[in-house]
């Protein structure tokens, strides 16, 4: 659709009154499409043999055990109705801005985190893919996502658990737009202090934020919602991973070279490069379908793709 030109692309002026008419109404830019978009397809394996693990059997996982542990999180917080996925921020502070400063960021993670406490957010709840296979915790992962914007920033918030915890963790990512390409602070919201991370983000967030992936269609809140939050994600500018003083990245070696891949994942590409670092996203992206986006890849590829995971470099 990007690479239409306006005026070529069909309902053009029909879009444009709903474009203005959700601005005028939101405050926000125009990122909101007029057509909801196409609900997340469900997870299945392809049976690539690219998963380490089998994937994981969540049969004895029922939708009101899911209810249930969402609504630890407080009742009034979630499952909020909603015109707009993104909820606007007041305008920036300051003026002028070209790179926001430290406190700056702090504060925007302090204030979605009071905004979502305050019941003040429209977050979806689910339980997620990517973090739920494979070897990182092989049990239900929750995730309620919200996110926020203004002129300057978009930031999102992460509620996490895992059906085991009894306490939530708050993680963030704040977009500094006032730079180019923007530029994302990635930090875990705790109590006394913002912790700020890159390393530890970067496995799975090498490009940003990422796209909604829930494990399965009932543990997920709101489809349309998902959807549409999703989609906002995806349509993001691209972006590069602040990392903080105290961590020197390490050095990530070669980034995958494999054309089926790189053509959209490479410097100055839709999205950023991917490195071995990056093996596990990578493996369950593929082997549920859903990368490369439109198009299964043939066996030759995926035989290619696997010889790339298991090669030490
Ligand atoms: C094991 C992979 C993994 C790691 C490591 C990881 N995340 Fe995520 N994160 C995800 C996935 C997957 C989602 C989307 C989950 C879904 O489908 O609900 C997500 C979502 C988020 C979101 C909500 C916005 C979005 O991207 O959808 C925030 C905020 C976030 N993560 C912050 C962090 C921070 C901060 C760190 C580092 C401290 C981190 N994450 C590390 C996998 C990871
Ligand atoms: C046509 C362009 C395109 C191709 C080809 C493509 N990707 Fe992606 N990829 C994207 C987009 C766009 C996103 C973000 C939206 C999403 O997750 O749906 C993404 C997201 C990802 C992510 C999550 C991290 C991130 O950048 O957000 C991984 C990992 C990934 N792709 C791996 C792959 C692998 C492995 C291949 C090759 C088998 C591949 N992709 C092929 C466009 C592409």
């Amino acid at each position: 659709m990007k690479s239409l030109s306006p005026a070529a692309r069909p309902g053009f002026h029909l879009l444009r009154w709903f474009y203005l008419l959700g601005w005028l109404l939101s405050g926000l830019t125009p990122v909101i499409a007029a057509e909801p978009p196409p609900l997340i397809a469900p997870a299945v394996s392809t049976g690539t043999g690219l998963l380490l693990e089998p994937p994981l059997d969540l049969s004895w996982f029922s939708r009101e055990d899911f209810e249930a542990v969402c609504a630890t999180v407080g009742a009034h917080r979630i499952h909020k109705s909603w015109t707009n996925p993104i909820t606007s921020l007041p305008p920036h502070a300051r003026s002028g801005v070209h790179g926001l400063t430290e406190p700056e960021v702090v504060g925007y993670m302090r204030q979605v985190k009071r905004l979502f406490d305050d019941g003040q957010s429209v977050p979806i709840s689910d339980v997620g893919l990517i973090s739920t296979q494979e070897d990182v915790n092989r049990r239900p992962m929750f995730n309620h996502i919200a996110a926020f914007s203004n002129a300057t920033v978009r930031v999102f918030l992460l509620v996490q658990r895992t059906s085991r915890e009894k306490d939530w963790g708050y993680f963030s990512i704040v977009q500094d737009l006032t730079l180019d390409p923007p530029l994302d602070y990635f930090a875990e919201i705790q109590e006394a202090r913002i912790k700020f991370e890159g390393i530890s983000c970067y496995k799975c967030h090498s490009s940003g934020p990422l796209a909604i992936h829930p494990v399965r269609a009932d543990l997920l809140s709101d489809p349309p919602l998902a959807a549409a939050l999703s989609q906002f994600i995806a349509d993001q500018p691209r972006s590069r991973m602040h990392f903080p003083d105290h961590e020197h990245p390490p050095d990530y070696g070669a980034p995958m070279a494999l054309r089926f891949c790189s053509r959209c994942h490479k410097e100055n590409g839709d999205r950023g490069p991917l490195f071995q670092v990056q093996a596990h996203p990578i493996r369950i992206l593929v082997d549920f379908g859903y990368m490369p986006p439109n198009r299964a890849l043939k066996p030759e590829e995926i035989a290619e793709l696997k010889a790339w995971l298991d090669s030490k470099k």
